[in-house]
């Protein structure tokens, strides 16, 4: 089969720079949930993508998907013109499948039902709609469909028909270069409608099948940022279903954002608020509290996050306690067991099993061996302006509050420092390492008084 995508609109009620079929739904563009909803198909269609407005962010967006074939439209003169464009790159033999490139949420189901509707003539994907306006209208005479007919040249009576034209369907490609090529554009829009490929058919005995959508909002195209951010919620609520029908539980459906890839073991319990982005793994019984923003994180099974906290690029152990207000950014990788507590960042670091970063510190370019304790306000100094440095903090190391650890450095085993530290050589094993002015009283000081 051939897949045409029609993505050369300007999208112009979008009011923005970014290309309408571009325009993100769950992180991605809308074209790239289309492509994807295609490729579910089967991998020997041919997938080709009509571009015009904005064609060269487009093409460069999807650059690296080789079985994208991309067909120009340099200008926008309508859905059958859009067609006609892809033609020179579709096998005539098969059967051609058009899908709109913002119409992001049509289900491979639905697709296939269409396909199997047309029996390799003319299939059309319908829905009923309670307020058709805008849609092309589906004209029928004894239940069979005679023609689409535009909102802009519709009849009063035409309008009043609630079936509409999804703007889906399947033709038969060898007929559709004398379609498309006798297309007029005498109608309201002055466009080459691909709709009035349908009263061609009828006219040469081609049978016209329909399917009928399961629901309107997978077949809703999107005009403007109200339309974008419905099918968001749409699209968010069925993501919240599909975890709750696999056992996790979402406090409310309508307040988690997965945009993207979200893998929940058993009793996992995400709070309200969250978003997921990239691929997150939580395992068994991990708790994520409300407010926390997860992008590329792997957590392990029985950790909890308390609320409010921001990881990215990290992965942490199991039965660790993270949060509230903890940032974990790439490369923080946390062992089983540790704690990490608020105001506290993590940058490319090993945090060993059992160790505790509790309050108030920036732990950058570290290795961290097990059970030690970082007391509050520690910062490894890890950057001298122009290069960076690592510190190492050995097992059972003992770190005082307000310390710097200036890299490179290594704390020893269970060496401790005092707090207010300022940490520039080694510290050995096992011994109390203190480098701070030493405390005195000055006996008899008097505090100076205003003068009269
Ligand atoms: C179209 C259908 C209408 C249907 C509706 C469903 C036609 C004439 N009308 O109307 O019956 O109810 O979709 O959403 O087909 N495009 C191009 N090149 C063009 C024009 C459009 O590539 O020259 C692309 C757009 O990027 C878009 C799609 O085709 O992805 C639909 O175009 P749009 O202008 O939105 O058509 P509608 O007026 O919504
Ligand atoms: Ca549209």
């Amino acid at each position: 089969m051939n897949i045409v995508i029609l993505a050369a609109g300007m999208g112009k009620r979008m009011r923005s720079r970014l290309p309408k079929v571009l325009q993100p739904l769950a992180d991605k563009p809308m074209l790239e949930h289309v492509i994807e909803k295609a490729r579910l198909l089967g991998s020997d269609n041919r997938l080709i993508v009509v571009v015009g407005h904005g064609a060269e962010a487009v093409k460069s967006y999807f650059h690296d998907q080789s079985d994208i074939t991309f067909a120009t439209q340099a200008e926008q003169l309508g859905t059958g013109h859009a067609l006609l464009q892809a033609l020179p790159y579709c096998d005539n033999s098969k059967s051609t499948l058009v899908l709109l490139g913002d119409v992001p949420l049509i289900r491979t189901e639905t697709l296939q039902k269409l396909i199997v509707a047309s029996g390799g003539n003319v299939g059309l994907l319908t829905v009923l709609l309670d307020n058709p306006t805008g849609y092309g209208r589906i004209v029928r005479k004894n239940g069979a469909v005679e023609a689409i007919v535009e909102e802009k040249d519709a009849s009063a009576e035409q309008k009043a028909i609630r079936e509409v034209n999804t703007g889906i369907m399947v033709l038969p490609t060898e007929r559709l270069e004398k379609w498309l090529g006798e297309l007029g554009n005498q109608n309201a829009q002055g466009e080459y409608y691909l709709t009035d490929v349908i009263a061609r058919a009828v006219g040469e005995g081609v049978p016209v099948n329909t399917a009928l959508a399961s629901e309107a909002t997978e077949v809703e195209g999107v005009n403007n940022k109200i339309q974008l951010a419905t099918l968001e919620r749409a699209y968010q609520l069925e993501k919240a279903r599909q975890l709750m029908a696999g056992g996790v539980t979402v406090i409310d459906p309508s307040r988690i954002d997965v945009r993207g890839e979200l893998i929940c073991g058993k009793d996992v319990t995400i709070d309200v608020g969250c978003v997921f982005s990239g691929r997150v793994v939580l395992g068994d019984g991990v708790r994520v509290g409300a407010y926390c923003v997860l992008k590329d994180v792997e957590i392990g099974s029985e950790t909890e996050v308390l609320p409010f906290c921001h990881f990215e690029g990290a992965a942490v152990g199991e039965q660790a306690r993270l949060g509230p207000f903890s940032r974990l950014r790439p490369g923080a990788t946390l062992a089983n067991q540790t704690h990490i507590g608020n105001f506290v960042e993590i940058k490319k670091s090993v945090i060993g099993e059992g160790s505790k970063v509790n309050h108030l510190s920036y732990i950058g370019d570290t290795d961290m061996g097990a059970r030690v304790n970082i007391g509050a306000g520690t910062i490894t100094c890890n950057y001298d302006g122009v290069n960076k440095f690592r510190t190492t903090i050995m097992d059972d190391a003992f770190i005082g509050s307000d310390t710097q650890l200036v890299a490179p450095v290594t704390v020893g085993r269970g060496a401790t420092l005092g707090a207010g530290t300022t940490l520039t050589k080694d510290a050995p094993d096992g011994e109390l390492t203190i480098a701070r002015a030493r405390q005195m009283t000055v006996k008899g000081w008097k505090r100076p008084v205003k003068k009269k």
